[in-house]
């Protein structure tokens, strides 16, 4: 069964994800590269340089990749 209320953003990055502005996490998390969870570009290259070198492995770790998909090229991007 598919926990849906784990997806929902949290409150503070729901405007922001919606006007597309970087949310409070912004300046830590980078470039937001999954919109789905609100995983940035630093967060993703963390995850990598600590082991996660599959795409399986970083939506496991910070859940990028693992609902619509779409970011899926750019982390494979960010892997190589
Ligand atoms: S944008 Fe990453 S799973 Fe949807």
């Amino acid at each position: 069964m598919v926990d849906v209320f784990s997806r929902i953003p949290a409150p503070e990055d729901r405007l922001a994800l919606l006007s597309g502005q970087q949310g409070p996490r912004g300046e830590t998390a980078g470039r937001t590269i999954c919109s789905c969870y609100g995983v940035g570009e630093k967060q993703i290259m963390q995850a990598i340089d600590e082991g996660c070198n599959t795409v399986d492995a970083l939506g496991k770790r910070l859940r990028c990749g693992t609902n619509c998909g779409s970011c899926i090229p750019e982390l494979k991007q960010l892997q190589a």
